[in-house]
């Protein structure tokens, strides 16, 4: 017995549930020698961003207990370079693309949305609504159901694709933003980014990111992850991606009880580049073990 891997989001068919993160596998040309890309289930592309972005001046990332912290500050080659470039490859792939996309007002991410619907050579599209490490946009949209609404609602004017909203960790209430992603159409939401955290060098006394704050991932942000994707999957009847902290199979198994469709693999693939495959790798040995012919039975199927 094969055990069957494969899942649908929002009508797109994904050969397994397991997608690479945002900001953490470049724009896939990066690990093509590395793993092979046709066995991932999707790929997340770097956030882009109207303009090319240089980000924040180094040390932009530091190493913590079970994590890193990074600001990175969005670095990207911006949307004209992303489509003449970084498309040609990505849609030559045999695994769906999804491109991220942020703004720095409502406009700007409804312009960039509309230049990539005319480009086409992708499947989806995730809005990053939950950047910590920027001064403008980003967060900003995700701590605030009326601005995450309406950003969502304004991009799905000008879009044939599903939406994915990526929602931030750093709220009061994860639940009451992904209604509202919903309510302004988004047919999925991927969660969690990074929360803010701070590291401080205690020779000099300077924080070790010169941002001052930066986003923390890895094996620390995991239980929470976890924790928001089971509460959303209560508020919510869409699709969730679910992501913070997976590293193994394990790790993958936990979100999809909690309540995720699919999942994402982001600073893990900075430690072990092949970790993916040996997720999914993992994950049929999981079901086959458990005598359980699809994945799709164990989503949601949490006991409480
Ligand atoms: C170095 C680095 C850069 C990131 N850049 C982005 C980004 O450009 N856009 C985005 O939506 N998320 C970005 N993220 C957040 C990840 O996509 C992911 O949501 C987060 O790291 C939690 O998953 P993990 O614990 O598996 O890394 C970045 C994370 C890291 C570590």
């Amino acid at each position: 017995m094969k055990p069957n891997l494969k899942i649908e989001i929002a009508g797109v068919k994904f050969k397994n549930p397991v997608m690479v993160a945002s900001g953490t596998f470049g724009y896939g040309e990066e690990f093509e020698n590395l793993i092979d890309l046709n066995a991932l289930g999707g790929i997340v592309t770097k956030t882009i961003t109207m303009e090319e972005r240089q980000g924040h001046p180094p040390p932009r990332t530091c190493e913590t207990a079970a994590g890193m912290l990074n600001a990175i500050g969005l670095a990207n080659v911006g949307i004209e370079r992303f489509i003449d470039e970084k498309i040609p490859f990505l849609k030559k792939l045999n695994t769906k693309i999804i491109v991220n996309v942020a703004g720095s007002s409502f406009d700007e991410y409804v312009e960039i949305c509309r230049r990539l619907e005319k480009a086409g050579g992708f499947d989806m599209l995730e809005i990053n609504l939950s950047c910590p490490n920027v001064d403008e946009g980003g967060m900003a949209f995700g701590v605030d159901p009326k601005a995450t609404e309406k950003v969502i609602r304004d991009i799905s004017k000008v879009s044939s694709r599903p939406i994915i909203a990526k929602l931030s960790p750093n709220v009061t209430s994860i639940a009451d933003i992904a209604r509202a992603a919903k309510g302004g159409g988004a047919a999925v939401v991927s969660l969690i980014n990074t929360l803010v955290g701070m590291a401080i060098d205690i020779e000099t006394g300077f924080p070790r990111l010169s941002y001052t704050t930066g986003g923390l991932s890895g094996p620390a942000i995991k239980p929470v992850g976890i924790a928001m994707v089971y509460k959303v999957s209560q508020a919510v009847d869409i699709p969730i991606i679910g992501i913070g902290g997976i590293s193994s199979w394990e790790d993958a198994v936990e979100y999809h009880l909690a309540g995720a469709t699919g999942i994402q693999i982001g600073t893990a693939n900075f430690i072990e580049p092949d970790v993916t495959m040996k997720i999914i790798k993992g994950l049929s040995g999981y079901l086959k073990s458990k005598k359980i012919n699809s994945l799709k039975e164990i989503i949601g199927k949490v006991r409480t």
